[in-house]
């Protein structure tokens, strides 16, 4: 198949441009300038010149305390580029897959989202992602919306990298331990993306393939707790470990305010499609194999 990545030196970009290709599949890595959500023309002139025969958005806007102040900016990319994609896609006839975050949710119910849940997002970010896929939908209905949380890579910024780095720089740190979640690691999306492929390509409008899907790595834990394996694992490989200390949210206020509760019921695309959740402490073994060695 031709895939056309959309995001290629974000954290999922990176590792789609290395697993789709290693499964047989041409690919088109973009980045601006190349492709640019926010310039309509250069989407359409990559639509023209490869001919994806899927579309894959790994682009977002991501910053989730600054999307507060440069809320233009968020949608312009989350949902006004998300909807191009979308419009984009319909009018070449193929499919396309987008992820989506836990940040749709309010986080205030007490047990494991399902996609069928109502959303509630309560910040800039959420909201932008939140109208990023409705528009999706609505644009192409050959469409799969993957929300995730907590993703991890042993490429660009995340919570790994900033634990080891403070973990360097600091005898003791404090984790927030009332926010619940699962880390994901980014290859195990890139490998759910690849087993998705071939099914939504072939798939008609309406096949129970397409619509929205949750998938996070398991099992559920909090911060600290992701901590404590990070550091453990570390320790493991000669690190020096800080002592952690378990803290609430109130303890460390943020600009935007995060969901108490980021944990995914991913049954649906274990039902649907045959892929489960990742046990992300495998992952994490990679992923410190590579930041640590
Ligand atoms: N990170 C998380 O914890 C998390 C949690 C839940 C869901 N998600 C979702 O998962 C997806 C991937 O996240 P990630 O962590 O891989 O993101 P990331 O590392 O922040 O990468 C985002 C990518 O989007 C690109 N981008 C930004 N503006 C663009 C534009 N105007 N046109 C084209 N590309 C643009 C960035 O390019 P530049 O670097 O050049 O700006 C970067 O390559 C996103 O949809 C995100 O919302 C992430």
């Amino acid at each position: 198949m031709r895939v056309l990545v959309v995001g290629r030196i974000g954290q999922v970009g990176t590792e789609l441009a290395l697993k789709l290709p290693a499964s047989g599949h041409e690919v088109l890595s973009t980045e601006p300038p190349e492709l640019d959500l926010l310039k309509p023309e250069t989407v359409r002139a990559c639509f023209e010149a490869f001919r994806p025969d899927i579309v894959v958005n790994a682009a977002a806007y991501t910053a989730v305390d600054k999307a507060e102040d440069d809320i233009d900016l968020a949608y312009a990319i989350n949902r006004d580029g998300t909807a191009l994609l979308g419009r984009e896609t319909a009018r070449i006839g193929v499919p396309m897959i987008h992820f989506s975050t836990d940040y749709v949710f309010a986080g205030d119910k007490p047990t494991p989202y399902v996609e069928s849940d109502p959303t509630g997002p309560v910040g800039i970010y959420g909201a932008s992602k939140l109208a990023g896929d409705l528009a999706l939908a609505e644009a192409n209905p050959r469409s799969v919306v993957l929300r995730t949380a907590w993703v991890c890579s042993a490429h660009g910024g995340n919570f790994v990298k900033t634990m080891l780095r403070l973990g360097r720089e600091r005898p003791e740190l404090g984790v927030v331990a009332d926010q619940h979640g699962a880390p994901t690691f980014a290859d195990d999306l890139a490998d759910a993306v690849v087993a998705l492929i071939p099914r939504l390509v072939a798939a008609p409008v309406g096949d129970a393939g397409f619509g929205v899907f949750h998938l996070t790595g398991q099992p559920f834990t909090t911060w600290y707790g992701f901590a404590e394996a990070i550091f453990a694992g570390a320790a493991a490989r000669g690190e020096k470990a800080p002592i952690l200390r378990a803290i609430t949210t109130a303890d460390y206020p943020t600009k935007a305010t995060r969901p108490a509760n980021s944990r995914l019921d991913c049954s649906r695309i274990a039902a649907v499609h045959g892929v489960r959740a990742a046990d992300w402490r495998g992952a994490l073994e990679r992923c410190l194999g590579v930041l640590v060695g």
